[in-house]
């Protein structure tokens, strides 16, 4: 949600190399961008509505400078306008600010700002910061150092209310500071007094894996070198320097058309990294899980579906009810929180502002927390007591997939080991990895666009399951949704004749995700129901049954089903988007990385 880069060092390519790490962060929000480029004079700033993807950075003929910021905007607060785009400067010119988040009171501050004589350009809550720091800086007429930059930036923080992480940058200064509360920030440093500021890793990586992460209510001046405050004490703090074990071409598209068709097909090896996990720490895990008083599961979006599938998993596996709440919805329930209860959310990016709102409300009733997190030093594993990564490497399109995958196979693997039988999990994983890498042929993806060719111009389609396919279902309406932007919704098998039944007309394609157990001849004669009022019948299944139109064959993975069924919907999806001319990594008003509320 907002993709935010900046560079300060000895290198005079400050503007190319922020656009260059912009076009990496684009899945992060991609409705505008622009850039801002310090140079002895003054500050160039640039911005325009669309994607940045194809951008000639060469055209734009920005000034050599040493010290650059860029953005793309997912729109909170004003349209999507060349004016609403950041960087957002004071009247002067005077001070330049990139934003990620909400300013809450910004209404408030706009108006003492107007009567003070400030002029405002732009409809969003991110210019007030300018107006306010550049109102703060009067005082200091012409060129300012580095110890009034910082502290008249904090004084003007303390003003806001809300989540941010901002840039700021004035024409006066050559340092440039950066605060975050609630949206991430994290610090490169490179070689030779080289240092990025970025809202996510990938942005840098072509130049350093080496990272310091800004907590909330911190801030950091970067100015050849770098100092980190703490805005609540006014402190200096020292920041561990942690080296990113991701490499930058694990980032990249590579011979793929889009990031979603390479992050599923990776799940050929995804599983298997997910479940090489520290056999103690999974056992650790599974312990506190079984003497909680009460587990929690959280997540939002396609998090959320796979916190429903561990539900019916340790129900299944080790006879134990578990909690599911969306991250959103969390707070409502908090009531039942105590001391022993344990919360366990499950994020790829590890920054959900919804997630991490739960993570803080579970915290403050003194419960136990856990993650299970793709990115590695994000908020969530950092709040954390205890954290599973899932390794699944950098995650670009929007659509979650490999991480979903990883995900299950981590839930699957912890609900075996709360039953005392982790190598059992572990060994039905491994098989089900190597059935996906089976799975994963041309073959296999051809015979699935020969479907999506005969579906593409559908209004709705409608997925059904039961058991541990039920939340594949509600996981596939969303897959389907976001990308092909076809009506689709997911259902309990059960459910549809107690009303959804009435939208199934002549063709209507439905999904059954089925699993070769106790479900299965439910889930069959729902999709039976279907078919005789005119449903064309889509089945995901190990086996042929005679309701099908369409057949997908899928492993019969045990206990894994959930993953191996999934997957042909995700190639579905891809391919609906493709064919409809969408684009499958960037879908339309949406962003990766929630850090809203
Ligand atoms: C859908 C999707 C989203 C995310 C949700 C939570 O494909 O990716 O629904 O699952 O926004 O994000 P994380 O997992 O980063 O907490």
């Amino acid at each position: 949600m907002c993709g935010i880069i900046a560079y300060k060092g000895k290198r005079p390519d400050a503007a190319s190399l922020v656009l260059k790490g912009l076009k990496k962060l684009e899945y992060r929000g991609y409705d505008s961008w622009g850039v801002a480029v310090k140079t002895d004079l003054n500050i160039v700033i640039h911005k325009k509505i669309g994607k940045i993807g194809e951008l000639n950075i060469g055209k734009l003929k920005l000034p050599t400078s040493h010290l650059a910021m860029a953005h793309s905007r997912w729109a909170t607060h004003g349209g999507v306008t060349d004016k609403n785009a950041h960087p957002h400067a004071s009247c002067g010119n005077r001070v330049v600010v990139i934003h990620n988040g909400i300013i809450e009171n910004y209404l408030q501050l706009k108006k003492a700002l107007i009567k003070k004589g400030h002029k405002f350009v732009s409809e969003t809550d991110t210019e007030v910061a300018a107006h306010l720091i550049e109102e703060n800086l009067k005082k200091y007429p012409g060129k300012i150092d580095k110890a009034i930059f910082r502290h008249e930036v904090q004084r003007s923080l303390e003003q806001f209310k809300g989540r941010y992480a901002f840039l700021v940058m004035s024409e006066d200064c050559d340092s440039i500071v950066a605060a975050r509360r609630g949206s991430p920030l994290i610090i490169g440093k490179g070689h030779d007094g080289d240092y990025f500021i970025a809202s996510d890793i990938p942005a840098f990586l072509d130049y350093t894996n080496e990272v310091m992460y800004l907590d909330d209510d911190e801030m950091v001046v970067i100015d050849g070198g770098h100092d980190f405050i703490d805005l609540k004490t006014g402190k200096e703090i020292k920041k561990r320097i942690v080296k990113i074990e991701w490499k930058a071409q694990e980032a990249e598209k590579g011979s793929f058309l889009h990031f979603m068709i390479k992050e599923i097909m990776e799940q050929k090896e995804t599983i298997h990294r997910a479940i090489n996990q520290n056999e103690k720490l999974m056992k650790k895990i599974a312990d506190a899980i079984n003497k909680a008083f009460g587990t929690y599961f959280i997540g939002c979006g396609t998090a959320g579906k796979v916190c429903i599938a561990a539900s019916y998993l340790f129900s299944k596996i080790c006879k134990k009810h578990v909690n599911v709440q969306f991250g959103s919805e969390f707070p409502n329930f908090q009531h039942f929180i105590k001391k022993n209860s344990l919360l366990v959310a499950v994020s790829q990016s590890g920054e959900t502002a919804d997630t991490l709102e739960a993570m803080e409300v579970a915290k403050k009733k003194g419960a136990k927390l856990l993650t299970i997190v793709n990115v590695e030093g994000s908020s969530m594993d950092r709040m954390a007591d205890l954290s599973i990564h899932i390794k699944a490497g950098p995650e670009k399109a929007v659509a979650s997939t490999k991480a979903t995958t990883a995900q299950l196979a981590i839930v699957t693997l912890l609900a075996y080991a709360c039953a005392g039988r982790l190598n059992e999990g572990k060994k039905l994983l491994i098989e089900a990895a190597s059935q996906i890498n089976d799975m994963l042929n041309p073959r296999y993806e051809k015979h699935i666009l020969e479907l999506a060719e005969k579906i593409k111009n559908v209004e709705s389609m409608y997925v059904i399951g039961r058991g541990m396919n039920y939340p594949m279902a509600l996981e596939s309406a969303i897959k389907l949704q976001e990308v092909s932007y076809i009506h689709a919704e997911g259902f309990a098998g059960g459910e549809l004749k107690h009303g959804p039944i009435a939208l199934i007309s002549k063709g209507t394609p439905c999904i059954a995700l089925v699993a070769n157990d106790e479900t299965r001849s439910d889930v069959i004669s729902n999709a039976i129901e279907i078919k005789a009022r005119g449903g064309f019948i889509i089945g995901v299944s190990p086996r042929r049954e005679e309701v099908f139109d369409y057949w997908i064959r899928v492993p019969d993975a045990g206990d894994a089903s959930p993953i191996v069924n999934i997957i042909p919907v995700q190639i579905l999806a891809y391919q609906l988007a493709v064919l409809r001319k969408n684009n499958p990594d960037m879908p339309r008003n949406l962003a990766k990385s929630v850090t809203v509320k």
